[in-house]
């Protein structure tokens, strides 16, 4: 066991001993594969999520939010208005310390253009429990074309750590049929 430095101080120019070359070619080989399988599942897989992004402002963003907040919101809970959009339209989702804002409901099999952007640090989108995620940067905005498929209630936490209040920023999106 290495807890102690070679005693040769050349020891690179020791021969290899033969169940170190198998495992060096073993961890090469498998690190191929993986780089492949990247490939593979990025062409096949069926799982990349929509990689348009545009530049905004926290401004901007706050600004666009915060109209179709007024527009339309339908009800309150616990502080946070619940909005309402009509399907195919743009809905915007903000996230700052330590909130998803606002909540959102969307309708069971209508397509919508989900907006998410941050107004301060890095954050993670992680929609539960359906396992979407993205990471939502300040100073962009993410945007998803989304058509549930499910009605319910689902659940969205941060999985970027994002300072103390990290654990508590929680948000919902509902699915009406
Ligand atoms: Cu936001 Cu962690």
């Amino acid at each position: 066991m290495a807890i102690t430095p070679p005693s040769e101080r050349l020891w690179w120019n020791e021969p290899l001993a033969k169940m170190e070359i198998v495992w060096i070619t073993v961890a090469f080989v498998w690190g191929l594969v993986m780089f492949g399988m990247m490939i593979y599942w990025h062409i096949e897989g069926e799982q990349n999520l929509s990689n348009e992004a545009y530049r905004t402002t926290p401004e901007v963003f706050a600004e666009k939010s915060n109209a179709m907040v007024e527009k339309y919101t339908v009800r309150e809970e616990s502080g946070f208005p619940v909005v309402h959009p009509p399907p195919g339209s743009d809905v915007y989702l903000i996230a700052r310390l330590w909130q998803w804002w606002p909540i959102i409901e969307f309708e069971k099999d209508q397509s919508y253009r989900l907006h998410i952007s941050s107004m301060d640090w890095l954050h993670g989108f992680s929609l539960q429990p359906v396992n979407i995620n993205l990471q939502i940067h300040p100073g962009y905005e993410m945007v998803l074309t989304v058509a549930p498929n499910q009605a319910g209630e689902f659940g969205i936490v941060c999985n970027e750590f994002c300072g103390i209040g990290h654990h508590t920023m929680i948000g919902k999106i509902y699915v009406t049929e």
